[in-house]
């Protein structure tokens, strides 16, 4: 099961990526036009896709031991162990906090052009601090990692 939650994490990522660069591809795209219930739907499914990483992280963090290695001796002086018990947490649940303000904030949002704004803002920085967090295989010391 820990085998098949990490498939499925690692291939959602792209899901997550095709999506916030579509909705911002978009959002800039239409930035003068109205903001359509589609360009909100797939806000929505970017936020749900996020959702969804959230939930099979947080499964893995725990079934995979990475909790339970939080405060133990040489984890902070081990690039790896450091990344999976802090790094790639707080960066991934930084970026979907912003991604899930952004879809609510959205909706808030007065104008069509505040909207396109704040999706532009929001999933942009969201999208940043992903593409910084994922443990990519040219990174040194993650070479096992692939791309799918
Ligand atoms: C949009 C959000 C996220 C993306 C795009 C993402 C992406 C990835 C990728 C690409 C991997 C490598 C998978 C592999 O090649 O085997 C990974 C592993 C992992 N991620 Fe995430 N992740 C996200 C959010 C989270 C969150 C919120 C957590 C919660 C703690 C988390 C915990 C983990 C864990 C525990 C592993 C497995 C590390 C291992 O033991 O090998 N991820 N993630
Ligand atoms: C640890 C797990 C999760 C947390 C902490 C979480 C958190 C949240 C929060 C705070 C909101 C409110 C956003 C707003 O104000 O509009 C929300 C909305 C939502 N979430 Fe999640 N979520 C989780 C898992 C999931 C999963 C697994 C899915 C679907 C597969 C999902 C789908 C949705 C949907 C559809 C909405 C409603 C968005 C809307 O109608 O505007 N969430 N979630």
């Amino acid at each position: 099961m820990i085998t098949g939650f990490q498939h499925m994490h690692s291939a959602l990522r792209w899901v997550v990526l095709a999506l916030l660069v579509v909705t911002l591809v978009k959002a800039w795209q239409n930035r003068n036009n109205t903001f359509t219930s589609g360009q909100g739907k797939l806000g929505l499914f970017t936020m749900i896709s996020m959702h969804i990483q959230l939930v099979l992280g947080l499964a893995l963090y725990m079934m995979k031991g990475w909790m339970s290695m939080l405060g133990q001796p040489g984890v902070m002086q081990n690039t790896v162990m450091r990344f999976f018990t802090v790094e790639h947490l707080v960066g991934m649940l930084l970026a979907i906090l912003f991604g899930t303000l952004g879809h609510s904030l959205v909706k808030r949002a007065q104008t069509d052009e505040m909207k396109h704004k704040r999706q532009l803002r929001y999933f942009g920085l969201a999208l940043l601090i992903i593409v910084a967090s994922i443990p990519w295989p040219f990174r040194p010391g993650f070479e096992a990692y692939g791309w799918f």
